[in-house]
């Protein structure tokens, strides 16, 4: 059953989430993080940034797995993955980089790529908790409508939507990747805790049919109303299409 919370903005959204996240590192220092790009965890790393510098959560020990990376791009490149966490967060906390693991852009052989990140994750006991965002189409890591289900980590074609609503981080559509490593659907749902943010009025109708409409492969999200740890936060402008009354079923 999804959890729901619902802030007032991002800033609250990502101090809520971040909230959990450290609560998760916080109890056990060895954690597995299933992580994410886009920017809609962005303030969530902040958050953790923050509480790192003042002391109040350390990765000296946390391993880190992230859902995807984009095919061709090495990690130096400015729009791959690597690029972005470390921006973003690893190169701002004390994780050790060795601990810190995305598929590899680079590896031309998808079978050998896909079956290494599948061995690492299960050596690593598995993941703890999955941080996840939501695509305006629905698609969780770059798992598109479609997406079998029982999908492990895999190489997908991105939805022209996708590489629509992608390309603000390229300097045109050209550029960006057509495709890209993921965690599949099988992958993700293995993992024990689920985290999914959620901001903006432009994610408000496939939130509300992610989580409360039928669970089809058409919207990837809809999967997560089986896994039995969700909890999704979201601003007001992303929760607008959830009605109050359903959310204060779920709401702490
Ligand atoms: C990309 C990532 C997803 C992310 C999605 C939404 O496609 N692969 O993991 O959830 O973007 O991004 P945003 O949060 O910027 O809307």
């Amino acid at each position: 059953m999804t959890k729901i919370y619902r802030a007032k903005d991002f800033k609250d959204l990502s101090r809520k989430a971040a909230n959990i996240l450290s609560a998760q590192v916080i109890l056990n220092g060895k954690s597995v993080l299933g992580l994410a790009t886009g920017s809609s965890p962005i303030g969530v790393y902040e958050q953790l940034i923050e509480w790192y510098n003042k002391g109040d959560v350390d990765f000296s020990e946390v391993t880190t797995v992230n859902l995807d990376e984009y095919l061709g791009l090495s990690p130096i490149n400015p729009q791959s993955y690597h690029y972005f966490m470390h921006l973003h967060f690893f190169g701002k906390i004390n994780i050790k980089p060795e601990n810190i693991y995305l598929p590899n852009g680079l590896e031309s052989d998808s079978k050998r790529e896909c079956a290494r990140y599948e061995a690492l994750i299960k050596h690593l006991g598995g993941i703890d908790m999955q941080l996840l965002g939501l695509g305006r189409n629905g698609h969780i890591g770059f798992n598109e409508p479609g997406a079998a289900f029982e999908a492990d980590t895999h190489i997908v074609t991105l939805a022209s939507s996708t590489i629509e609503a992608n390309k603000r981080f390229f300097n045109s559509e050209d550029d960006v990747p057509k495709q890209a490593y993921t965690m599949g659907i099988r992958t993700i749902m293995q993992a024990k805790r689920i985290v999914v943010v959620v901001t903006g009025q432009e994610k408000a109708e496939i939130a509300e049919k992610a989580f409360f409409g039928p669970i089809t492969p058409e919207i990837p999200a809809s999967v997560l109303q089986l896994h039995n740890n969700v909890t999704l936060v979201g601003d007001e402008a992303a929760l607008s299409f959830i009605s109050p009354a359903l959310c204060a079923n779920y709401m702490q």
